[in-house]
């Protein structure tokens, strides 16, 4: 086992904030920017630093999931990190970690989860720039053209060149930090950021150089940055994974003729009636595929304002569905599809119909089977076929 001298450096990462302005449906921390989360990209970073003591503040009901993110990012220095439950505002989660604190502490870095991307020498340059009496917080030039506005007015113009927009990690003395958040938390102000904080307190804030990476994922464009910065792909949503369909359809017996079923002909059974075929394996198939492509449905492209496809079979159906999923950007992964009904007597015919329908679909694996109803319901009493179709496909 590899001895780690303690750390004298802190890091308190805060992860407790619940994201509003972003929109997720889980807590910002926890939203993905690619296969990993906000957090883990944050702690990721924080772990490529100089090893410090490592303090994560997660949103209550979420501890397990924030120990997950770090065992995953701290790896051989996962006895360096823990995990605390943070509070109602930024202020509270801050003084949760200094909660945490290990007695040879020294120096305290604050740093938001949300600046996912912050550079791993950015931490080290904080860490390095604190001194025994001041805070130290990286900063980036302003650069919109800022004004100062009352309700409709433009009041006065600002000079940019005396701003800097403030990020994190934001570095402190550990007592005077633990001092001012004990007087905050006395007298009930709520600071913007832990550098006001400890201004307020008398100290002073000195600032070193920020970073663009280093920006505060708050909106969901800043979430489409990060991704871009990544290099994730940006894809319409819900083209990346695959994609599930299902169709039914049902049927009378009846009209004159065969039976035109799961694309064979029957012949001396009873035919099913309906526009085309009345083939209603073949067309809860086709809707099954077109669902999962998200193309609309049989009626759509098949239907009655397309007399080309009176009395098609199976085939042409097919044919023409699989070119409509394929013209969408999808490859067909399978289809499995059961009939309710009395007759035909499907077993024997089992794989010579798969085979067919297979061959219309492009080669695509299909498995049809069939089942009776006990007697029951209008299948029971042979009055007609019932039909459901699944369909998964993949995009490419
Ligand atoms: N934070 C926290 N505890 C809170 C509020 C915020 O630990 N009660 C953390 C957030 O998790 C984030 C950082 O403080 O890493 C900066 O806050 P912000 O970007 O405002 O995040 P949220 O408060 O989660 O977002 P919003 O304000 O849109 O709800
Ligand atoms: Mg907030």
């Amino acid at each position: 086992m590899t001895l780690i001298p303690v750390p004298t450096t802190a890091i308190i990462v805060v992860a407790a904030g619940s994201g509003t302005r972003l929109g997720a449906v889980a807590p910002k921390a926890f939203v993905g920017i690619d296969e990993h989360s906000v957090l883990r990209h944050a702690l990721d970073g924080v772990f490529a630093a100089e090893a410090a003591q490592v303090i994560v503040v997660a949103p209550s009901g979420h501890e397990g999931d924030a120990e997950t993110e770090l065992l995953a990012a701290a790896g051989d220095r996962h006895d360096l990190g823990r995990v605390v439950t943070g509070g109602e505002t930024r202020q509270q989660s801050v003084a949760a970690g200094l909660a945490a604190l290990w007695g040879d502490i020294t120096t305290v870095l604050v740093h938001d989860a949300a600046r996912a991307l912050t550079p791993p020498a950015q931490i080290d340059a904080v860490a390095a720039a604190v001194t025994i009496d001041a805070g130290v917080i990286p900063a980036i030039a302003v650069i919109d053209t800022l004004k100062r506005v009352d309700a409709g007015d433009v009041v006065a113009a600002v000079d940019r060149s005396e701003l800097a927009a403030a990020q994190t990690p934001q570095g402190f003395p550990r007592g005077l930090l633990e001092a001012a958040y004990a007087a905050a938390s006395a007298s009930g102000v709520e600071y913007t950021d832990d550098a006001a904080l400890f201004a307020a307190a008398g100290h002073p804030v000195r600032h070193i150089a920020g970073s663009e990476r280093a920006f505060k994922i708050t909106t969901p464009g800043d979430l489409a940055r990060a991704r871009q910065i990544l290099n994730v792909r940006a894809e319409p949503a819900g083209t990346s994974s695959p994609r599930i369909g299902v169709g039914t359809d049902v049927h009378a017996f009846g009209g004159e003729g065969h039976l035109w079923l799961a694309g064979l002909e029957w012949p001396g059974e009873q035919p099913l009636s309906g526009h085309s075929d009345g083939d209603a394996v073949a067309h809860a198939v086709v809707d099954a595929l077109l669902g999962a492509a998200g193309l609309g449905d049989i009626g759509e492209h098949f239907g009655t304002s397309h007399p080309e496809y009176a009395g098609a079979h199976a085939d042409v159906f097919l044919a023409r569905t699989a070119q409509l999923v394929s013209e969408a950007g999808f490859t067909i992964g399978n289809v499995s599809v059961q009939f309710q009904g009395n007759r035909p007597r499907f077993a024997a015919r089992r794989a010579e119909a798969e085979r067919t329908l297979s061959a219309a679909l492009g080669g695509a694996s299909v498995a049809v089977t069939a089942t009776t109803t006990d007697g029951l319901g209008f299948t029971g009493r042979g009055e007609g076929i019932a039909v459901t179709a699944v369909a998964l496909i993949y995009p490419g």
